[in-house]
């Protein structure tokens, strides 16, 4: 197959931070996504529906001028989330999901949550109103193996939310793990997950092996072969549990080339060519569609975009960076061969 024209998909995981970076990333993600779900990890954290739809107006700001671009948005989960705006979010046309983040677990994480149970009460308000709660899955504790954080997680928390809230939607963001994989599967249709290009295209070699590649760490950690293998089963698989959500978070190249560099790689320049290879490899691509513009509407309850897009067979090579102001940013394969490119 030489081209693949698809509905045009949507990104169910996305950071675009703000100012000038904002600038730079989103015309990549409206270039290639109708929607993306916008991660509300910025510093200070977006904690009220009012916050949320000003942010909304900056990224609709950001975009270039014929874009069409529908961002959707989040609140960052603290214990000083309210019942009422919980609310507020449900009836929002703009917001549907609010974020989970263990205090600690990620980039800009400090204002998460470090006690569970004690937003229990919130959990069940969001299970009342139905709307999603989409967590970072990864326990904090320090002495825990950071390969081990999201099984861990899994095991200790994650069951417990879903015994205690059946009917609370569930995104487990970027799972990285075949225990993550299993856990979805094994669950009800209420519980989801993310995966990312990073996750199925490369395991912990990629990482650390023949030389440190900062810009391949990301946030929960790739892991060993078998992990990855686990995960591009569940994309390529067809199951409406896992769907599209590329988790691309753009750091500044001099933040990431560092003595103590940041999480996150840089995807959205070119999500669905990375993603691609994975389907390729795995001869699957005629599962692409559902996994990137299907999946992830239908579990928001949203409409299925109408209008396609167009990938076709062609060799280009990924820009060693993208200017921002006078600094850049490195994208995920940057200087290497992509073999799909998007027309
Ligand atoms: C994300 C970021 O930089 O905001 N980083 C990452 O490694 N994925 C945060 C997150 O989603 O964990
Ligand atoms: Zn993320």
């Amino acid at each position: 197959m030489n081209k693949l024209t698809l509905v045009r998909p949507d990104d169910w995981h996305l950071h675009v931070r703000h100012g000038a970076i904002l600038k730079t990333v989103i015309a990549h993600t409206a270039r290639q996504f109708a929607r993306a779900i916008i991660m509300p990890n910025l510093n200070p954290p977006i904690l009220t529906v009012e916050q949320a739809l000003d942010y909304r107006t900056k990224i609709l700001k950001a975009l270039p001028l014929e874009s069409s671009f529908n961002p959707l948005m989040t609140l960052y989960l603290t214990d000083a989330l309210t019942p009422e705006e919980i609310k507020k979010a449900a009836e929002s046309e703009h917001v549907h999901a609010i974020k989970l983040y263990p205090a600690g677990a990620t980039t800009n994480s400090e204002s998460g949550i470090s006690d569970l149970k004690g937003i229990y009460p919130l959990l069940e308000v969001m299970e009342q109103v139905d709307l999603p709660l989409l967590i970072h899955g990864e326990v904090t504790d320090q002495n825990c193996d950071i390969f081990d954080r999201e099984k861990e997680f899994v095991a200790s928390s994650l069951t417990g939310i879903i015994k205690n809230f059946p009917n609370l939607r569930v995104v487990v963001e970027h799972v990285t793990t075949k225990e993550a994989v299993d856990f979805v599967l094994s669950a009800s249709d209420k519980v989801a997950a993310t995966i990312t290009p990073q996750h199925v295209l490369f395991n912990r070699n990629a990482i650390l092996a023949g030389g440190i590649r900062p810009h391949h760490y990301c946030l929960p950690i790739i892991k060993r072969e078998h992990h990855r293998l686990a995960l591009v089963k569940a994309a390529t698989s067809g199951n409406p549990k896992f769907f599209l959500g590329t988790d691309s978070a753009p750091h500044l190249t001099a933040t990431k080339e560092n003595s103590c560099g940041c999480a996150g790689c840089y995807s959205a320049y070119g999500a669905l060519e990375l993603y691609i290879e994975a389907f390729e490899q795995a001869n699957a691509l005629d599962k692409f569609e559902g996994f990137a513009s299907f999946f992830g509407a239908d579990f928001y309850q949203l409409p299925r975009n109408t209008e396609t897009i167009t990938l076709q067979k062609q060799t280009w090579t990924v820009p060693a960076s993208y200017r921002v102001n006078n600094e850049t940013i490195t994208p995920l394969k940057a200087n290497e061969e992509l073999n799909w490119k998007m027309l």
